[in-house]
């Protein structure tokens, strides 16, 4: 049994789809369903003893001991966090308590449950906290790639919030031995992303005949990756990986905005075309993101030196499947729109634990 937290949002959802595909070891998930947490993500789970969905805050500790003492969990994989920059310049407030409190609420929580362990079960237990390239910091154009050992150079109130969450788990290993390792990851795409973020935002509203909106002139650089290697480069960690280590997942993927925009409206071009033209008509620049990092840029060569992982998708390959994910699941993206996701909630898991 593995714990993981805010496995109702994009990643996690991922992951526990993969998981529960590559594996039998059931799977607790809990997510606190904010506006980012959507159970029709998970919706092919209905019925699946091994799925064992749980509502309820990471800061809430007593009810991560219960989770602890009630299933045993052998390790936590924690994606649960605000993790939108926007919303993050708009009210940083819920940033701190979710990603700051809420991680120190589970440390503490694991920290408890891993000493009353013996033998195996305590030398095998793992705390994974994912978190993001955010909190090194931007690159000017010709600088290395972050490696782990970039210093810490957070500039949202969004990534100051991981970073500060990163510091936490490094403490707990060097301090109290907690077993845990980080992940620090670049931007990831694919299914189940909720349409505030650039590439699903770009492609609902495409559909729908509305601006495609470019922050400032479109150059900031991300390095993409597809979310199902993500998702297997967790596992890998999960298996292999050294406690108290950093690693950093990327896809080797560097892109300006304005190509990924581009590269969207040439596949929807492709697979839905619109009669009043190509859907590049619709780019609109807009003002920028105040303390907009330049550019990301992912070193992952230590996760594929010591875990053997590489992605397996190219971009290419990842963001075919995403249009093609979106066209296929319009359904999704109205039923976030409308706010009708948090009713089939309602409906659907009514009575669950
Ligand atoms: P998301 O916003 O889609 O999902 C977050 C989930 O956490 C939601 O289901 C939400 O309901 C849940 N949650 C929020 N606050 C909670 C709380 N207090 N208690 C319990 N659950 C809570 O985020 P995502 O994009 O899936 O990101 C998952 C993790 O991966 C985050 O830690 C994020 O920092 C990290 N990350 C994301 C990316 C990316 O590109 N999306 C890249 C690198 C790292
Ligand atoms: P986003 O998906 O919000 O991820 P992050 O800020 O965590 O990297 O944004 C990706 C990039 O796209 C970022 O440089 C901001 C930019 N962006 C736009 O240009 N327009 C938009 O409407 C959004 C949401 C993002």
């Amino acid at each position: 049994m593995i714990l993981v937290t805010g496995g109702a949002g994009f990643i996690g959802a991922n992951f526990v789809l993969d998981w529960l595909r590559t594996s039998d070891e059931p799977v607790v998930n809990l997510d606190a369903l904010t506006y980012a947490g959507n159970l029709e993500n998970l919706a092919s789970l209905k019925g699946d003893p091994r799925h064992v969905f749980v509502q309820g805050d990471i800061c809430d500790r007593a009810l991560i001991d219960r989770l602890f003492a009630e299933h045993q969990p052998r390790a936590i994989v924690h994606f649960a966090a605000e993790s939108h920059v926007d919303r993050s310049i708009h009210g940083p407030g819920d940033f701190v308590r979710t990603n700051v409190n809420g991680t120190f609420t589970l440390l503490e929580a694991a920290r408890g449950h891993w000493m009353s362990l013996e033998g195996e079960a305590r030398a095998g237990f793992r705390f994974h906290h994912v978190s993001t390239d955010e909190v090194y910091g931007s690159l000017g154009p010709n600088d290395p790639a972050f490696t782990e050992t970039k210093t810490y150079e957070p500039n949202s109130p969004y990534s100051a919030s991981k970073a500060a969450s990163d510091h936490l788990v490094r403490a707990w290993h060097h301090t109290y031995g907690l077993p845990v390792t980080t992940s620090n990851c670049s931007n990831n795409y694919g299914p189940y992303h909720f349409p505030e973020k650039l590439i699903p935002l770009m492609i609902a509203n495409a559909l729908a005949g509305k601006p495609l909106p470019v922050y400032g002139d479109g150059m900031q650089i991300r390095d993409w990756l597809f979310v199902t290697d993500h998702c297997s480069a967790i596992r890998a960690i999960l298996a292999n990986g050294t406690p108290g280590e950093v690693y950093n997942v990327g896809g080797w993927n560097e892109k300006p905005n304005i190509e990924i925009v581009n590269t969207l409206c040439a596949l929807l071009d492709e697979l839905k075309p619109d009669p009043a033209g190509s859907y590049r008509r619709l780019i609109t620049y807009v003002t920028d993101r105040p303390g907009h990092d330049r550019r990301y840029a992912i070193d992952a060569r230590k996760i594929e030196r010591e875990l053997g992982w590489r992605p397996a998708e190219t971009f290419d390959t990842g963001i075919r499947k995403t249009v093609e994910w979106y066209l296929a699941n319009q359904d999704w993206v109205a039923h976030v729109q409308s706010g009708a996701y948090r009713d089939w909630v309602e409906k659907n898991y009514a009575g669950r634990e």
